[in-house]
Formats: C-alpha cells, structure tokens, sequence
C-alpha cells in the first residue's frame, strides 16, 4: 500500500512518522510538508496529485491557529474546507482512501457528557465552522471510502501544544493563572498516530465497500486545563503554583 501523510511537521504528522519508524510496517510511507503540497493553493494540489498516486491519503494538516482563524478566514476556510474537499474529489477520482482528522470545535461544547459522533455539531467558531464544512465536503463527495476522525486537547513531544506551554511558563514563573471553565480530556498524539496506522492496516480500510464513517478519538478521563497544568507541574516536580 502507498500511504500519503500530509502535514508531516505538525504534531500528529510526526508522531505518526515515529510510530512508522518503529514498527515493523510493510506500507510504503511518505510524508509531506507545506513546501510539497501547499493547502492553500488549489492549483499545487491538482499538480501534486497529477505527479503522485497513493492508496491511503491522510490528512494531518490543518489551519489550527483557532483564534487566528476568525480574523483569517478566509486562509482557514481553504486550508480545512476547500483542500480537503478537493483532496476528497481526487481520492474519489484515483480509488484511494482518505483518512481524515476534525476537531471537538465542531461542537459547542455545552454537553456535560462525552460527545458521540451522532450528537448534534454546533460549532461557534470560524476554526470549528471551517473544520465541520470539510467534513461536510467529504461526506458529500465520498459516500464510501472516507474516514473522518474527530479529536481534541492533542498534545506531543512535538511542535507547539499545551504541555509544552505550561513547562515553559512553569520555569519563568512562581505562579501563573490558569481557567477551570472549560473540560476535556488530554490526548496522546502518539496514541492517536498508533490508531490511525491500526486502521490502515484494518479489514475495514481494506473492504472495498467501507461506508464514510465519523469516529472519535480521545485517550480516557477528564480534567479543566487548570487540574491539566497542575497534573504536568506535578509530574515534571515544578514548584509554580497554579490558580484560577
Ligand atoms: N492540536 C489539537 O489540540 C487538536 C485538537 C483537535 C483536533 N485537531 C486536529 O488534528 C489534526 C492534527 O493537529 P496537530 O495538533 O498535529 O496540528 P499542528 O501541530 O498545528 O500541525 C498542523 C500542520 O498543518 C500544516 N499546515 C497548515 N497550513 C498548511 C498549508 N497551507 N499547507 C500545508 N500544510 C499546512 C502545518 O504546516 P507548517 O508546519 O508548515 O505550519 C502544520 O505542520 C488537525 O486536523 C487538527 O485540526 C488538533
């Protein structure tokens, strides 16, 4: 199998990269980067899909800059609905499968239980409206062969993310403050890599008739980031004190 990774330098794209560098994999891996295959320009997607065929396509890339994105919509728009949607039209057209990653953002938020994948999508949001329309897109263009995976709170040893946000502030800082109003449950990047490439391997990527399906994706538990900041000044013994 030839298996296309795009976004091979944000945090879930290279977590996958270090899971395919330690399992014994048999599918033929690559990985791009904006520079090879720029989302936001329609026409280096067409030429980079005429050059290049793949079984698997996967989409790790994303315009995740979610506050940025409501005074950049129109980047975000291309970037999580307009390329994905074309992306969904080429893996139609050349017979290939098209594993996806959304967000929770495509969620209000105002579930006190864990959100299924059949709960009504309500996002408030430019980054949460852009991430559901390409959903959307795939959906309507890819009645079969397409996998949508929606995830939240990824952090990594990689790129920029929470943990590594609060590491830094923790060192700078005696005390920093930190909001308890919004849950969620904190997810292993790697966790999610080491699923994605179980599911290229699965009899259900493999069935020609797989129906598009939504799944989500998180690790276990719940916490705010104010108990999330305090969990990883705990572990990694740092002495600044956190507050609400
Ligand atoms: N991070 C989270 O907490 C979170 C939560 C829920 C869902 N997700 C979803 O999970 C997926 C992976 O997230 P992540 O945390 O790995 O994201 P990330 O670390 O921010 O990486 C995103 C990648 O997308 C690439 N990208 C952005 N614009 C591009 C463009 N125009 N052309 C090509 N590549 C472009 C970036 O490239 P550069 O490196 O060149 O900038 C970056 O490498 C995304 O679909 C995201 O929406 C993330």
């Amino acid at each position: 199998m030839k298996v296309l990774i795009i976004g091979k330098n944000g945090q879930l794209g290279q977590s996958i990269k270090k899971i395919i560098s330690l399992g014994n994999i048999k599918d033929e891996y690559s990985f791009v980067g904006r520079s090879e295959l720029d989302l936001g320009d329609s026409e280096n997607i067409t030429t980079y899909f005429n050059q290049n065929k793949f079984d698997i396509i996967i989409n790790c890339a994303a315009y995740t800059a979610v506050d940025k994105a409501e005074s950049e919509s129109k980047l975000a728009d291309q970037v999580n609905h307009l390329a994905v949607k074309q992306i969904a039209e080429i893996a139609k057209q050349q017979g290939a499968k098209f594993i996806h990653v959304s967000t929770d953002y495509v969620f209000d938020g105002m579930n006190y239980k864990p959100y299924v994948e059949t709960d009504t999508v309500n996002p408030q949001n430019i980054y949460g409206k852009t991430k559901l329309a390409g959903e959307r897109a795939i959906q309507e263009i890819m009645r079969k062969g397409a996998t949508i995976i929606r995830t939240g709170w990824l952090y990594s040893e990689f790129g920029n993310n929470f943990v590594k946000t609060m590491l830094k502030l923790g060192a700078n800082n005696e005390k920093i403050k930190v909001i308890s109003d919004q849950i969620g449950t904190p997810t292993y990047a790697s966790d999610l890599a080491q699923a994605i490439v179980g599911i290229v391997k699965s009899k259900y990527l493999q069935n020609k008739e797989q129906q598009t399906q939504i799944f989500h994706y998180s690790n276990e538990g719940v916490c705010s980031w104010y108990d999330f900041s305090k969990a990883i000044f705990d572990i990694e013994k740092i002495a600044c004190k956190v507050f609400q």
